[in-house]
């Protein structure tokens, strides 16, 4: 089975305008679809890659000019520089999962096949899904629906959650069908279900908050010139990337100068962000809601 198929190859890495001899980070590993592409066009230069979940190991290609780092990517700055490196001159993340993490139903992240609600992308994390389902209050639990999932009927799936788990407490797919799907609407079933996992899965994840953190420091490590490069896969974390790519803060208020101008850290490359031809997403489905975003660091 293919680990991954990785989503606007060529509009990414032509977005990370590469030098031969350049130093540049891929945090999302996973397949390597990206970090391959680098490498075949650089020279003497340096890619380092981050993936927390250690499945991807096995597609680390022997190259002098790789280091594949099994660690999480909020980690990015620390891990750099126990590598001796302490600027980069651009940085790649392909947000999200893998179709290898998607697929493995022991993984738990699809509504597809039954299995424990695990959710975590790193095996060695301390929280999943069916802790999350079955520990947190109703009001965190229709908050989590609400702000991850963006399911405006958050409060009645919670409460739903509620009542079945004071009956037995929730294990697996099957079960959170079972206690929520009277709430599916008819014939919309799939997307209302892919919402209820994205908001679990951000939330075992820390997605929104890591990705913060990741983006923070790389704007750090980043030297002039430099590219940032994000494929989001979904409208929370394209807010967050494209605030930060415009303002270089979460908010999207950038600060103004003495004379009223915007301060911003970044030259935007791709206004609107490019999303997926048709082409693409007739040879790769998954990669229909990816949207990719460029800046460089001025
Ligand atoms: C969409 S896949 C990347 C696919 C890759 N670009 C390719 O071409 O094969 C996302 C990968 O990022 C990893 N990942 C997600 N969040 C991470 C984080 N906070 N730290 C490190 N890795 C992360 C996941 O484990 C997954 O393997």
């Amino acid at each position: 089975m293919v680990y991954h198929i990785p989503a606007l190859l060529k509009e990414s890495i032509d977005g990370l305008n590469l030098k031969p001899d350049g130093i540049y980070v891929d945090v999302t590993f996973g397949g390597g679809g990206h970090s391959m592409e680098i490498l075949k066009r650089i020279i003497n230069g340096k890619l380092v890659a981050f993936d927390q979940d250690d499945d991807a190991s096995v597609n680390v290609p022997a190259d002098k000019r790789f280091l594949f780092l099994n660690q999480n990517f909020r980690f990015l700055k620390n891990n750099l520089r126990f590598n001796g490196i302490e600027t980069v001159d651009g940085l790649i993340a392909d947000l999200g999962v893998s179709f290898h993490q998607f697929d493995e139903p022991a993984r738990g992240f699809t509504f597809r096949q039954d299995a424990p609600l695990d959710m975590r992308m790193n095996k060695r994390g301390t929280i999943t899904a069916v802790q999350l389902l079955n520990t947190l209050d109703e009001q965190p639990l229709a908050d989590l629906f609400y702000n991850f999932g963006e399911l405006i009927n958050s409060r009645r799936i919670a409460k739903e959650i509620v009542a079945f788990r004071s009956v037995r407490p929730l294990a697996t797919v099957n079960d959170i069908i079972d206690a929520i799907g009277k709430l599916a609407p008819h014939r919309q079933e799939h997307k209302f279900y892919a919402k209820v996992f994205q908001g679990l899965r951000i939330a075992v994840n820390h997605e929104i908050d890591f990705l913060k953190e990741m983006l923070e420091q790389a704007l750090e490590v980043l030297n002039p010139g430099g590219r940032l490069v994000v494929i989001t896969y979904h409208s929370l974390e394209d807010r967050v990337v494209k605030n930060f790519m415009k303002t270089g803060n979460f908010e999207g208020v950038g600060k103004q100068d003495f004379y009223g101008n915007i301060e911003t850290p970044f030259r935007i490359i791709t206004r609107k962000g490019i999303t997926p031809g048709e082409e693409e997403i007739s040879l790769n489905r998954r990669a229909r809601s990816a949207r990719l975003r460029v800046a460089e660091k001025i």
